[in-house]
């Protein structure tokens, strides 16, 4: 009988990058993913704990299939949630085969490969975290995880308890990894890491994050490289460099704020201010003028007053970042930031968010505006599911493009007029292509 696998993801891009290695993991050794929870032999869930509303969507999600224990389904619990809470789990959800965390997910085939006779739990730091990816010729496109946890330790953050200590992927296995695809037909790459910027600090070597950014442009037959997310502390004049230096690196940086208040990023422990965010934003500005300039914003932080609020209402104004994740404090167990009330109320940090989702609106608005009449060099990366012979692709600044066109255009470089927005993507109509 051929096993059939679901697997549902929740939270960031590293976590749909694991999902994307683990489900070609998985076809390689004979299984078929199913899109019916109901006739899957494994059902999957790769979990986020960012915050408490992600942490309660997975468990409730796995909590509705556990009529399919009954068929002999393996459930499993794979990634953040998994590792900050180990056993812990079972107690409360014992129909739970498998708690997987984000470290040891290359283990799952294996595991799956026999009968699970008794509940696993595979959790904490791993020497070698990386999943090997196994080839495709279907993609034109490819995440490519190069860091694993965090060493920042920002007062609010779980992902240091949640994926453990900064490992970073060797750079050799890195770049032979993107060579290889790219021989398979990927042209572009999304660099991944929760801080890029924090790349090689765990090697004796000194290969830091430019190092891999250069090497990686330089790679033949590569349109495209981008990378998340980037620490406003460790974004030096370097990678900003190498950035302007590159054509076929795509002009956005995701800088995440958190907070306009130098008190608040004190008591975050972000270790920069917002003047010197505001240096890094002119260093950028003054190397790419065209930069797409993205970040987070992490509302309602414990004894964050009206005035904090209004500063960073402040600067959105004055950066005008291109695109803006708005988030309401949520406290987590283990962080520092758990221990202080969490004293903004519910429909403060509501209002909050309103106001500036409000603020950014307009601006995202017109910055999608300003596009209107001009030329962009679009990559293509798929066919359009809601409108028919459409396709959608990313500009160098990374906006979504939505333009007509045929099959043959997916993976190529295409010239594009913009001539209006909607729903968040640039509409644009084809003028030549090439590359
Ligand atoms: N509560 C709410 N949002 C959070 N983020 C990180 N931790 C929390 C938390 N405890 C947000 C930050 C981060 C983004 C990925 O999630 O803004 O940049
Ligand atoms: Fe969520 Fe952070 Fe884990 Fe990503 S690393 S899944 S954002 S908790």
């Amino acid at each position: 009988m051929i096993k059939t696998f679901f697997i549902r993801v929740y939270g960031c891009q590293m976590n749909f990058a694991d999902a994307e290695r683990l489900r070609r993991a998985l076809v390689g050794s004979g299984w078929k993913e199913t899109e019916n929870p109901e006739e899957a032999s494994a059902l999957l869930a790769i979990s986020c704990s960012i915050r408490q509303k992600a942490e309660n969507r997975v468990l409730s999600f796995l909590s509705s299939y556990k009529h399919l224990k009954k068929k002999g389904t393996v459930l499993c619990l794979l990634g953040c949630t998994a590792n900050l809470y180990g056993e812990e789990i079972l107690k409360r959800f014992p129909f739970i085969d498998v708690v997987c965390g984000p470290n040891h997910i290359s283990y799952i085939p294996q595991i799956l490969e026999n009968p699970i006779t008794k509940k696993m739990v595979l959790t904490g730091e791993n020497s070698s975290p990386f999943m090997e990816l196994v080839e495709s010729n279907e993609e034109t496109s490819m995440m490519i995880p190069i860091t694993k946890g965090c060493n920042n330790f920002c007062s609010y953050c779980v992902v240091p308890m949640a994926r453990g200590r900064l490992q970073s992927k060797d750079p050799q296995k890195i770049l032979k990894e993107i060579k290889s695809s790219v021989n398979r037909g990927v042209r572009y790459v999304v660099l991944l890491g929760q801080n890029v910027n924090e790349y090689g600090k765990d090697f004796k070597n000194k290969c830091d994050f430019g190092d891999l950014l250069s090497d990686v442009c330089k790679i033949n037959g590569l349109l495209r490289v981008g990378f998340l997310t980037s620490h406003p502390e460790d974004t030096s004049k370097k990678i900003l460099q190498i950035m302007a230096e590159n054509q076929n690196v795509i002009r956005r940086l995701h800088i995440p704020l958190q907070s306009g208040s130098n008190k608040i990023l004190r008591n975050m422990n972000r270790k920069y201010t917002v003047e010197k965010f505001l240096n890094v934003v002119e260093m950028a500005r003054n190397l790419m003028p065209d930069i797409s300039i993205t970040s987070d914003i992490l509302l309602g932080f414990p004894e964050e007053t009206d005035s904090d609020f209004n500063e960073t209402l402040k600067i959105v104004e004055k950066v005008r970042f291109s695109e803006l994740y708005i988030f309401k404090y949520s406290p987590r167990p283990g962080t520092k930031a758990y221990l202080l009330k969490d004293n903004v109320s519910k429909e403060e940090k509501e209002h909050r968010h309103r106001t500036l989702l409000e603020t950014q609106k307009k601006i995202s608005n017109e910055i999608m505006q300003s596009f209107s009449g001009k030329t962009c060099e679009v990559f293509i990366e798929r066919k359009s599911i809601k409108k028919q012979n459409h396709f959608i692709g990313r500009n160098i600044q990374d906006f979504p493009v939505i333009l007509e066109g045929t099959e043959d255009i997916i993976g190529k470089i295409v010239r594009t007029k913009i001539f209006n927005h909607s729903d968040g993507f640039l509409c644009g109509s084809k003028l030549e292509e090439y590359q």
